[in-house]
């Protein structure tokens, strides 16, 4: 990581030795922190600009009936005919609303203002320590003139008090003594979705509130502590910067701290303006210290749960904890009102909207670790089903099509020029392959044959509407749909889709009440047309696939931009084929991974962050060594090398859901046979062995897997039987 960015890890701290002016965009997503409840970017306290400065809290949205920026597959669309009347549009669309920075600090030493692109900045260093989700950052500066200070700031979104931010800046003047002035204050001024005013102005304090066009009305407290300020707080507004501002005597080699307590409540929170004040007061009381040591408390039992230790491989060690740190601050937790967006709270990419990433490449994870947020999810999209029923209808189908893009609200946000979000309609089957896994990995049957089945069932109308009979073949049929591979989004029998499908007809038959319904879901998946190559294995991605052309000469693009020549030949953005067989392992063994992998990798271009990690996994499961840490790195540094060219606009957290898959499923080898787990390790040649823990059916278990095997014993340390190793080769397609 650190030849490639200058960012560099080290067990649990990820450390940046030189300031660039130039990276302040992309540091702004690298150094975001969060606790599911809001996402913080990583801007500098002195210095708010649009694109580095984010705060961002879930399910706060705008509503917008601005004519999205169109990356139109106008390419696809022309040579293909669609009835844009059977693809409704929306008219507004909810966008992930960028919140008044509460970071904004300004400090004047000794008359000067505090820039680090002024004077000279003699020492620099930022460090995101991933096991209390701090940031720090230290800086020896001098002001030109010759006077040298040291700064220290530390901040962090607490794990404990989630809807609170804390800040502490030290200040020790090394070789002056003299004035320093502090401005401290929220930043309104970077956006214009709010109307913001302030609400109550207190001594150290104000209450700040900003009623987001068509969104909730959201309320920021911030209260000042700054040691050795006897006098007042004055109050000062300018250009949207709701300050207070003090003035104090720093003496030479004396530190001086400032604490800064922000907290954030918004209407969907039952009294938010009370309880904005009442939580930003009691944390000034309690001091900085006392509220790190509280969060990082529940920091230590959420990486005691989550952690997976690589032993022999320090540096992939730490890649990967950034990864599960990333995991950990993207979940709204229990929450079910909202779901995890492609960028999580780290940045306005995909305008915060929720995607099939979340429960195809996401999900394992909260799923295995943390099920109560995996069940939070589920119900996410249980809790929109109206909305899906509703698209169902304006095409005049039965069921529910879950969208491409939803918010809070579970209505269609994509525009229709975005092709692809109209012909995947395998989202729906991944919502209720998503909702059958999680039953059958956290044993929340219940939840399944209670609120679930409708879901599950709503999703398998949906997709037996889209089913066509092949007479002549005598078997069913989806046409006009694209699978997860944006690069051919029109095509017939997309395996993926048809597979997925019959897989869902199968489950949702089980708890059916209609046995007519039942039996013809059943006569369907028996039915659909799921090819595969019965010597080789080897599936094609769609009619037509193999005769497309082999080569190409388009570098990159997609929805028909300057990549729309891909439609025409193999070159794929993302695993198709390759990523079904990852999500169906008792249908599928070593024959079908092996000829499919030996197929289709030479094609992918990793246009999409899904990708690297399914291949990952799939080629550890396949002993492809160094294959298979190729692509863990690829995925591992993603967003440490840009490599799509826009992690400024937030981090790609599909891609770590798929990692930690590529960890769990791929290298340790998990299967969940039946009721049964069991694994399969291949670990790389210096990997010595992996330590992680589970949930299984309410049991917690703690996993080593080494090269040779695998040991899990129940947390309290009960040895379980050493579990046989799979992939045998008689295993056939269903
Ligand atoms: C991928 C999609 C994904 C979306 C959001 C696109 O680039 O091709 O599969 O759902 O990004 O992450």
């Amino acid at each position: 990581m650190g030849k490639e960015t200058g960012i560099f890890t080290n067990g649990w701290l990820m450390t940046e030795t030189a300031y660039h002016p130039a990276k302040e965009r992309i540091g702004g997503t690298q150094f975001c922190i969060g606790n599911g409840l809001m996402g913080l970017r990583g801007s500098y306290e002195e210095l708010g600009t649009k694109e580095v400065q984010g705060l961002y809290a879930a399910g706060v949205f705008r509503t917008s009936v601005e004519r999205q920026f169109c990356i139109a597959d106008t390419f696809c669309r022309k040579k293909y005919i669609f009835n844009e009347e059977l693809m409704p549009t929306p008219e507004e669309i909810h966008l992930i609303q960028n919140l008044p920075d509460p970071l904004f600090v300004k400090i004047w030493l000794d008359g000067e203002p505090f820039r680090m692109w002024d004077g000279q900045l003699l020492e620099y260093k930022r460090t995101l320590d991933l096991k209390t989700g701090t940031l720090v950052r230290t800086v020896r500066w001098d002001d030109g003139k010759g006077n040298i200070t040291s700064l220290r700031f530390r901040r962090f979104c607490s794990m404990a008090q989630r809807h609170l931010i804390a800040q502490e800046i030290c200040i020790t003047p090394e070789n002056w003594s003299g004035e320093v002035k502090v401005e401290s204050g929220i930043d309104a001024s970077l956006n214009i979705e709010y109307v913001e005013s302030v609400e109550k102005d207190f001594a150290t304090g104000l209450l700040l509130k900003s009623d987001v066009v068509g969104g909730a009305m959201v309320f920021q407290c911030m209260e000042n502590r700054l040691q050795g300020c006897s006098s007042p707080w004055e109050s000062e507004t300018k250009l949207r910067r709701y300050k207070k501002v003090a003035v104090v005597e720093a003496q030479q080699g004396e530190t001086l701290a400032l604490e800064k307590f922000s907290t954030v409540y918004s209407t969907q929170d039952g009294n938010p303006a009370a309880d904005a004040v009442e939580l930003a007061s009691r944390s000034a009381n309690a001091g900085f210290a006392a509220c790190l040591e509280k969060s990082s408390k529940v920091w230590a039992s959420l990486w005691e749960q989550a952690d997976i230790e690589i032993e022999g491989d320090p540096e992939a060690q730490s890649k990967l904890r950034y990864a599960i740190f990333h995991l950990i601050i993207a979940s709204p937790q229990a929450d079910p009102r909202v779901s995890i967006g492609a960028k999580a709270l780290t940045g306005q990419g995909y305008s915060g909207h929720v995607f099939w990433d979340t429960d195809i490449n996401l999900a394992p994870f909260y799923q295995w670790v943390f099920p109560e947020w995996g069940g939070a999810h589920v119900r996410y999209r249980r809790r929109i089903l109206d909305a899906a029923r509703a698209y169902a209808e304006s095409e005049g189908r039965k069921g529910a099509r879950y969208p491409w893009q939803s918010s809070i609200e579970g209505f269609e946000h994509a525009p229709i020029a975005i092709t692809c979000s109209r012909t995947q309609i395998h989202v729906t089957a991944d919502v209720a392959y998503c909702a059958l896994r999680y039953a059958d990995i956290s044993g929340d049957f219940h939840w399944l044959e209670t609120e679930g089945k409708a879901m599950v069932a709503e999703c398998a109308r949906y997709m037996v509407e889209r089913v066509v009979l092949n007479e002549a073949e005598d078997r069913y049929e989806i046409h006009g749909v694209g699978g997860p591979d944006e690069y051919h989004p029109l095509t017939n029998n997309n395996a993926y889709t048809n597979y997925l499908t019959a897989y869902v007809l199968r489950r949702a038959a089980v708890f059916c009440e209609d046995p007519q319904e039942a039996a013809r879901w059943l006569e369907i998946a028996e039915k659909m047309y799921c090819p595969v190559d019965g010597k080789t294995g080897l599936i094609p991605q769609c009619d037509g696939f193999y005769d497309l052309k082999d080569t190409w000469d388009v570098t990159g693009g997609d929805w028909g931009g300057p990549g729309a020549e891909y439609h025409e030949c193999k070159g794929l953005k993302q695993p198709d084929v390759v990523l079904l067989l990852t999500l169906m392992p008792e249908q599928f063994r070593r024959k079908h991974l092996q000829a499919n992998w030996d197929y289709y990798e030479r094609f992918i271009q990793h246009g999409s962050s899904l990708s690297p990690s399914i291949h990952a996994l799939v080629a550890a499961k396949l002993d492809l060594m160094d294959r298979a840490k190729h692509y863990f790195d690829l995925s591992s540094n993603f967003d440490f090398v840009d490599y799509n060219k826009d992690t400024l606009a937030g981090i790609h957290i599909g891609n770590f859901g798929g990692l930690w898959q590529a960890m769990v499923y791929g290298f340790a080898g998990l299967e969940l046979d039946g009721d049964e787990l069991k694994f399969d390790p291949h670990l790389p040649e210096n990997w010595t062995s992996l330590k992680f823990n589970l949930r299984f059916r309410g049991e917690a278990l703690a996993v080593r897997v080494t090269a040779s095997g695998a040991k899990v014993a129940t947390v309290d340390g009960e040895p379980l039987d050493e579990l046989p190793s799979m992939l045998e080769e008689d295993a056939v397609p269903a």
